[in-house]
């Protein structure tokens, strides 16, 4: 049973680490920019209202996301846990959380940071290409597909995220300093908070990791 946070600037590496946390361990990993996504691609209400946001770089708005958030946490797959990565980013969803848990009568376990420097920010985001079929990531130069553009798990077309292109990556990086690095001082206080070098690879990233949570399993 294991509830997590992870937090990290974007193109930090929290949804490569939440896929590996939540198979190693069992737990759904909800990402709500995948949630967001999601609702753009089917063109929902929602999904035009996150648009405008997501597309220069911006968070949308509290009211929106937390209710999404929150309701997700309520399904039956978190019983045993759950890692959300990319909920909260603001103090605001931090204390719905909060109350949200206490209701529930549960805690969170840990909100796991991942630490890396500016530049590689904006190198691994803007490189980056996702499979429009499967959603796996690729960079163009650390981690090229065999064949350009195309997926080598399922064949899909790959494409550049619209919020991937230099001068919105920098935008998000800077809101990210003002809104979500303050939840480091918030898990802190609440003795959560832990932090793991994102300039290592992956693999060392999630042996990190796991010297935090103690192995799988256990
Ligand atoms: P979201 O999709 O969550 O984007 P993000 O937080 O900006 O994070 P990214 O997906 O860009 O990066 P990541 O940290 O997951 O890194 P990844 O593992 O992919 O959110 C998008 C937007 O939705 C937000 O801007 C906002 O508008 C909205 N939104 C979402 N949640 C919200 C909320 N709670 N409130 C308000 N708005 C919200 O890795 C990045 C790249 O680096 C990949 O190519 C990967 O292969 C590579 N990589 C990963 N790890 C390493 C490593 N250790 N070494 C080298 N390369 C690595």
């Amino acid at each position: 049973m294991m509830r997590l946070v992870m937090l990290g600037a974007p193109g930090s590496g929290k949804g490569t680490q939440a896929v590996k946390i939540g198979e190693a361990y069992g737990i759904p990993a909800i990402s709500t920019g995948d949630i967001l996504r999601a609702h753009m691609e089917e063109g929902t209400e929602l999904g035009e209202r996150a648009k405008t946001y997501m597309e220069t770089g911006d968070l949308v708005p509290d009211d929106l996301i937390i209710e999404i958030a929150l309701e997700r946490i309520s399904r039956k797959d978190c019983v045993k846990g759950f890692l959300l990565d990319g909920f909260p980013r603001t103090v605001e969803q931090a204390e719905a959380l909060d109350c949200k848990l206490a209701r529930m009568d549960v805690r969170l376990d840990k909100a796991i940071n991942i630490a890396v420097d500016s530049e590689a920010l904006v190198c691994r985001t803007t490189g980056r290409r996702v499979c429009r079929d499967c959603g796996a990531s690729f960079h163009i130069k650390t981690m090229p597909p065999a064949v350009k553009g195309v997926c080598d798990e399922c064949g899909g077309e790959l494409f550049h995220r619209a919020d991937d292109y230099e001068e919105t990556v920098r935008n998000r990086i800077e809101v990210y300093h003002g809104q979500t690095e303050l939840l480091i001082g918030h898990y802190k206080a609440e003795g959560l908070y832990a932090s793991v070098d994102g300039m290592k690879t992956p693999d060392e990233v999630f042996e990190e990791i796991q010297g935090i949570l103690g192995p799988p399993g256990k």
